[in-house]
């Protein structure tokens, strides 16, 4: 078996053992939430027929397939650090017939990656976590043909993303504010300023980076019960509830529950998450 360079040991070990293991066991519900940014980010990658596709952080592989769906006569690298995501994303590949995608594990920040060899890199959600982003978004560079193209979302600030403050909100009148990281420690707001995002990509080597807004409603569950069910095994709620003893967490859940039952519709309870679009090209 081949070794792979590790730079982000925590973030591997995270993505391998406990959040990791939660995101492979609920596959659908995790793309179900960050599906409504799938098209936005398919969109801007332009991906042709005959495309080549980087995945950085495919995750569970939804990107990596609808990827490899467009490239029909080309193919997509899906790239990730967690061995439990990437046994779901090869499985359901091979589920749905899909013959041009691979995947690897590594470090999108170290790993050896053949130069020149994609025409786009995509990331949903997958390049927050690199503590020297520059030299991840570089290595990603070399790997990207000259004149290719990346493309990724992000999330905005915790603050405008209604998906995560109605119900962080709601447990908060309970639980402490757990330590998210300074602005620009690996996690999922390190890429939350815009002009951050500029300076990384310029350092990295690419050029025309555009940074847009795009909202999109997530689907958390069928309904409120459903959602907090689901919550309460994400890394954000075992962050919130670690400290607090079980009589707080049944009310601060309950709480949860109450904020979250506004936002039921017919089809499911949706709540809006707000990210970055970002495209850039290497020269
Ligand atoms: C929020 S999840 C998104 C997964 C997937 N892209 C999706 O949309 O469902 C972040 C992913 O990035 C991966 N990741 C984090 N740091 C990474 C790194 N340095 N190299 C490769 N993958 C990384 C994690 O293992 C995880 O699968």
């Amino acid at each position: 078996m081949t070794e792979h360079p590790i730079a982000n040991t925590e973030q591997a070990e995270a993505w391998n053992s406990e959040e990791g293991q939660h995101w492979a066991a609920h596959q659908d519900r995790y793309d179900a939430m960050s599906g409504a940014f799938t098209e936005h980010l398919l969109g801007a990658a332009a991906i042709t027929e005959t495309d080549t596709v980087l995945d950085i952080g495919c995750g569970n592989g939804q990107t990596t397939r609808l990827a490899a769906r467009r490239a029909s006569r080309g193919r997509a690298v899906g790239l990730d650090l967690s061995a439990p995501m990437l046994e779901r994303a090869a499985a359901t590949a091979a589920g749905e017939g899909i013959a041009n995608v691979t995947f690897e594990q590594g470090d999108a920040q170290v790993q050896p990656l053949p130069s020149s060899a994609f025409d786009v890199a995509i990331s949903r959600f997958g390049v927050m976590f690199f503590a020297d982003p520059v030299a991840a978004f570089a290595n990603v560079g070399t790997a990207i043909r000259p004149g290719g193209r990346l493309a990724f979302v992000c999330w905005q600030d915790l603050a405008r993303n209604e998906w995560l403050m109605v119900p962080a909100g709601a447990a908060l009148a309970f639980v402490e504010l757990p330590d998210l990281g300074g602005p620009g420690a690996p996690g999922p707001f390190s890429l939350a300023e815009p002009d951050r995002i500029e300076v990384i990509l310029g350092d990295a080597g690419f050029a025309d980076v555009h940074v847009d807004s795009v909202d999109a409603p997530m689907r958390l569950g069928a309904d409120a019960a459903d959602a907090v069910e689901f919550l309460r095994g994400t890394g954000m709620a075992r962050a919130l509830l670690a400290k607090a003893d079980p009589p707080t967490v049944a009310r601060a859940l309950d709480a949860v529950g109450e904020a979250l039952r506004p936002h039921e519709q017919a089809d499911g309870l949706y709540l809006t998450g707000t990210a970055w679009l970002v495209t850039a090209a290497r020269p």
